[in-house]
């Protein structure tokens, strides 16, 4: 059944972890950037810019018509969002998505920051969220089944009582930036492949305050939740390993849920 899933070699995880590590350099160099006031069409310029600097692809440009250099979603928009005239406000959150390719290998990876004085409860989201991408990445290891790790996400989510996103999902990653397999963030009904060594997987928990369902908006690419709350987004791209996913797009941890008063 995991036939069709790639394993890639010591060397070939070397050439994927620097596409990672500029993936990671652009997403955190973009994350400085967002402030009160900036347009995320601004933010999608300053990405440009950053990408021109490395010297590096750009994973989703282009990918399926998409027209951005990053995806930029604001509060409700939970991924896929277009820079525009829509302006960042003090309280807000914003997932920034960047992919880069470095010598035709792909690194993905993305996060959610909070914008000056954010809500508890959204703050909490975020380090929900971001605590259930680690959750996620420690299953990562070969002889777990994939389902391990998506239902480690769905486990650690779901007593908080967020809607856990199901019309988007992770996905392998490598050659392309989508390969096989789907990675949902929850156990899926249907039997899932087991992990071997060197598989690549890129790892993305979507949760919101409110409801899992999302509508696509007539551009074609923004999906807002479908009640109109606030969605969280963190993403890295891992080596499947012995002991735990390798991650190939390390950057600190932003929000830890202990400092939020929230016990794991
Ligand atoms: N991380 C997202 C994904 O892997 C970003 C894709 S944006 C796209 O699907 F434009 F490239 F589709
Ligand atoms: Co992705």
């Amino acid at each position: 059944m995991s036939d069709h899933i790639p394993t890639r070699n010591p060397g070939e995880i070397a050439k994927l972890k620097r596409a990672g590590e500029v993936s990671a350099r652009i997403l955190l160099e973009v994350a400085g950037f967002v402030k009160p006031g900036v347009t995320t069409a601004q933010i999608d310029a300053f990405a440009a810019e950053v990408f021109d600097r490395e010297k590096c692809g750009n994973a989703f440009l282009g990918y399926a018509g998409y027209p951005g250099h990053l995806c930029v979603s604001v509060n409700e928009v939970v991924v896929h969002g277009i820079g525009d005239s829509r302006v960042v406000r003090d309280g807000d959150i914003v997932s920034l998505d960047v992919g880069a390719v470095v010598d035709g290998w792909y690194g993905d990876n993305a996060l959610t920051v909070p914008v000056g004085n954010v809500r508890e409860d959204v703050r909490r989201l975020l380090a929900v969220t971001e605590e259930a991408l680690y959750r996620g990445v420690e299953q990562a290891k070969q002889g777990n089944n994939l389902a391990d790790v998506c239902g480690a996400i769905e486990d650690y989510v779901k007593p908080f009582g967020f809607g856990i996103v199901r019309d988007y999902v992770g996905h392998g990653v490598g050659r392309k930036l989508h390969e096989e397999p789907s990675v949902p963030n929850y156990r899926p009904h249907h039997r899932l492949p087991h992990l071997k060594r060197g598989m690549i997987l890129a790892i993305e928990p979507m949760i919101t305050l409110g409801t899992y369902r999302v509508k696509v908006l007539p551009d074609e690419w923004t999906a807002v939740t479908a009640d109109g709350s606030w969605a969280a987004h963190f993403e890295h791209t891992v080596a499947v390993g012995a002991h735990g996913g390798e991650i190939l797009t390390e950057r600190p941890r932003t929000a830890l849920p202990e400092q939020l008063g929230i016990s794991l």
